[in-house]
């Protein structure tokens, strides 16, 4: 949800400006934009669009190089992607002042109102705008230093914010601050850096520090200085970052996606791996205690989009194999829907960017509440995983492509191994039993990569359908879950209309959206319901659906009604859905590719949606 990167150092800011909101595309394309110190001043170039569009931009604007400069990507919140709406904002009649900013400031149509009377002219509809010209009349004609004017503006800021400011005062200083939305600051040799993550800074140095909220930083080549909201000196802790590069970069893949497909043998082996020793479920540093675990009434799972849809697999994972209540909510609701939350409750909040402002905000929830919270977050130390009580770690890498896929297997992975937890913890896990767990856990991988090897399969259904207006998705509990998320993969990257529905349902209404030729994806991977699934093929293909099943390697149903049957390998049905997700993943890329989308980035969309 916008990308903000600076730069100060010796070197031309310019090209390791555009090489970081490259990195931070993801994150928003709407529009981009830079603003730099120059000879002549405070120079800001900016596009509607791609970062690319910048780029073109900027060569038309002849040579120019800079040694410090802000840069952004922008997902629209307050007005429409245009020239005009795109940041940097410059504050101030003379344009003193430039802001790049992510996060929606709430109060701004009121500071606009005040500002408007002191004779200031906006040019935009942002809520960013207003920033820029608070800071510029808060600083004008004072004898003090811009990071102090950022304070006092900070204060009179309702709403949320990661925020880079440059001054015409200095033209070597950033000043960054934050409140609910990421922002690092890079430590280099003689140069520093601000950012939204850590794919923008990690081209030039692997240190950084982490802006905890209401924290403002004044960035210059040489230092970096943190104060907290009295203004007093704080030392912070430098991360390292324990990835590289190439973890970030397609790696001989035409698309992000079709490489983070292709590695999730490997995320879900790295999630669970390091948790199982000789036959035995063992992660104890995260708070996950057995007597929390015996005590716990009730577990909340809270998550939006595919993390909610790892959570519902999760409830009826944990349930079954732990034999307590647990519910499954989606963060935007759960916030308001004025829970119940007892203190020995478990809450369990899922998301791969561990930024997610609506499940950070029903994580505070739950801790106002008194219940224990843990994190199953993929990013390190990321503002969920830092402020829950407990975090387990999901071990997908970096995942740039914004639909995603392998942290949605690895957040399955951390989920089976919770409830395998769970269930030790309640004594109902045998000791057979629980190698037999281990063993399904750890075989995964190899059936997830058998599962890929059906990728030609896939491309080839995906090459026969993509031309349909309409896609269903059907399944029964387990396989109702997986086709949510299978559901949600195709529409919000091929923007063919789908939807997943649980088979026994379908006939309530939605049948009369059947008619000849409707594609239908149906799931069997669970013994007990294949009777049932097949009667709902049946009731679809007898009104002229054309039938694709993802089936149990020993589904016995009759599949003659069927157009494609793809099989699962032999693996513990509790487990299914991280195997015929596989396919479907496949799917929706191929159907993305046909119609020649773009399937790293899908319309409207940004990867961490750090606003509500
Ligand atoms: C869909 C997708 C989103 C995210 C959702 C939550 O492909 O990626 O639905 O799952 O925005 O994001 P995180 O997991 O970062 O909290």
């Amino acid at each position: 949800m916008c990308g903000i990167v600076g730069f100060t150092g010796q070197e031309n800011a310019l090209p390791i400006l555009m090489r970081g909101l490259y990195s931070l595309e993801y994150r928003g394309y709407d529009s981009a934009g830079i603003a730099a110190f120059t000879e002549d001043g405070l120079k800001v170039i900016k596009t509607k669009g791609r970062i690319s569009n910048l780029e073109e931009k900027l060569r038309g604007e002849g040579s120019f190089s800079s040694t410090c400069g802000i840069g952004h990507t922008r997902w629209a919140t307050h007005g429409g992607p245009s020239d005009r709406n795109s940041h940097p904002h410059l504050g101030g009649r003379d344009g003193k002042v430039a802001v790049v900013h992510n996060g929606i400031i709430e109060n701004y149509l009121f500071l606009r109102g005040q500002l408007e009377k002191h004779g200031y002219v906006f040019q935009s509809e942002t809520d960013t705008e207003t920033v820029a010209h608070l800071i510029d009349y808060l600083h004008t004609g004072r004898q003090e230093d811009l990071a102090q004017t950022v304070l006092k503006a900070l204060s009179l800021l309702r709403g949320s914010y990661a925020l880079g400011v440059v001054s015409m005062d200095d033209s070597s200083e950033i000043v960054a601050a934050r409140r609910d939305n990421p922002l690092i600051i890079g430590l280099g040799e003689g140069e520093n850096m601000i950012a939204s993550d850590i794919t923008a800074i990690i081209s030039r140095t692997r240190r950084y520090i982490i802006l905890d909220d209401n924290e403002v930083a004044v960035v210059r080549p040489d230092r970096v200085t943190v104060y907290n909201q009295l203004g007093d000196v704080v030392d912070k802790p430098v991360q390292e970052v324990n990835w590289d590069l190439s973890a970030a970069e397609k790696g001989g893949y035409a698309h992000f996606m079709l490489k983070e497909i292709m590695e999730q043998p490997r995320a879900f082996s790295d999630t669970v791996r390091p948790r199982i020793q000789d036959g035995e479920i063992v992660f104890e540093d995260n708070g996950l205690t057995d007597e929390r675990l015996r005590e716990a009434g009730h577990i909340h799972l809270i998550a939006c989009g595919s993390a909610y849809h790892a959570g519902m697999v999760g409830k009826a994972v944990i349930e079954e194999l732990g034999r307590v209540r647990c519910s499954v909510s989606v963060a935007s609701e759960f916030r308001y829907s004025n829970p119940i939350i007892r203190e020995k409750d478990l809450c369990i909040v899922i998301s791969q960017s561990g930024e997610t402002a609506d499940s950070l905000a029903a994580l505070r929830q739950a801790q106002r509440a008194g219940a224990f919270t843990l994190a199953v977050v993929n990013v390190v130390s990321s503002t969920i995983a830092r402020e829950a009580d407990g975090v387990l770690y999901t071990w997908a890498g970096p995942e740039i492509a914004v639909a995603t896929t392998k942290a949605y297997s690895a957040q399955l992975a951390a989920l089976y191994l919770i409830a395998a937890k769970v269930a030790k913890a309640r004594g109902l896990l045998d000791r057979q039993t629980e190698r037999e767990l281990c063993g399904a856990l750890l075989q995964l991988p190899d059936s997830i990569r058998e599962m890929l090897e059906q990728i030609k399969t896939v491309q080839y259904l995906a090459s026969k359908y993509a031309n349909r207006s309409s896609v269903f998705y059907l399944g029964r509990g387990l396989d109702y879950a997986a086709a949510m998320e299978a559901s949600l993969k195709l529409k919000e990257i091929s923007y063919v209309h789908s939807e997943a529905y649980a088979a026994g349902e379908l006939k309530h209404g939605t049948i009369s959206l059947i008619e000849e030729g409707t594609l239908v994806v149906a799931l069997a991977t669970q013994r007990h319901l294949y009777e049932k699934t097949v009667s709902n093929i049946r009731e679809v293909t007898a009104r002229g659906a054309e039938v694709v099943l993802i089936a149990a390697e020993d589904f016995d149903g009759d599949v003659s009604a069927c157009k494609n049957v793809i099989r699962l390998p032999a693996c513990m049905e509790r487990f299914a859905a991280s195997l015929s997700i596989i396919p479907m993943q496949l799917f929706a890329y191929y159907v993305a590719v046909e119609r020649s989308c773009d399937v790293d980035k899908p319309r409207n969309l940004a990867k961490s949606v750090t606003v509500e």
